[in-house]
């Protein structure tokens, strides 16, 4: 608790919270430690709104940024009405002011997690890819990454998708392996993504919660 406190007063002491450059100025600084949560199109982004609210609840500031694939599945609405932040979703809109969308979002994340993270994901991660918002943030990033891999199991299985893991993985990003058990496509094997508690608890380790 101590150590949280201390984690909480060093964030506030060196940014201000992690508002879009769509929010208002005058949004108040918030001392919680800044999570940036990326979501990709995956059936699990359903259990990215769960983990969303889990994080909330256990006192980040959380902001949310999606893939067009990812929002697809579930509304950017869902992910703003959890978090009281606009949601990251275009890297070329900014309303309010000129501030580069994934740097801002890069230079204020204190760690990034990308929760569910597709194939399509780790491909692009694995080589560099910075073709939409999560993308190109994560390129920016300096803070702790977690990755929580999310797909069929035969998908999983593929030597493409074990290759890009093991790349990423040597970029010093934390994987969080997804689990065994009923996949939504009806399959049954590895896939699952891994419970939102198992990622809550990831996080606070990275953030020395
Ligand atoms: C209903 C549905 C569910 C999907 N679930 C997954 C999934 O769990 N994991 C995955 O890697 N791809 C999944 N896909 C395929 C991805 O959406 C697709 O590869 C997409 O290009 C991913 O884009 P993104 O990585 O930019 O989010 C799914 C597609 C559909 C239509």
């Amino acid at each position: 608790m101590a150590e949280a406190r201390r984690t909480s007063k060093k964030a506030s002491a060196t940014a201000p919270s992690l508002p879009l450059s769509s929010e208002k100025a005058s949004a108040k600084p918030s001392a919680k430690p800044r999570v940036l949560l990326a979501i990709c199109g995956s059936i699990a982004a359903y259990k990215g709104a769960d983990l969303c609210s889990k994080l909330v609840q256990a006192g980040y500031d959380v902001t949310v940024c999606m893939t067009d694939a990812a929002q697809k599945l579930v509304g950017p609405l869902t992910f703003a009405a959890l978090t009281g932040h606009p949601v990251a979703t275009d890297p070329y809109t900014s309303e309010h002011d000129v501030r580069v969308e994934h740097i801002h979002l890069a230079d204020l994340a204190q760690v990034m997690v990308i929760a569910p993270a597709t194939a399509n994901f780790l491909g692009k991660a694995a080589n560099g890819i910075a073709d939409d918002v999560v993308l190109s943030t994560l390129l920016a990033v300096t803070c702790p990454v977690i990755v929580a891999p999310a797909m069929n199991v035969r998908m999983w299985n593929h030597p493409a998708v074990a290759r890009n893991l093991a790349t990423v993985r040597g970029f010093g990003y934390e994987i969080v392996e997804p689990g065994d058990g009923f996949l939504a496509c009806g399959d049954v094997g590895r896939g699952r993504m891994a419970e939102p508690s198992q990622i809550v608890a990831r996080v606070a380790a990275a953030l020395g919660r």
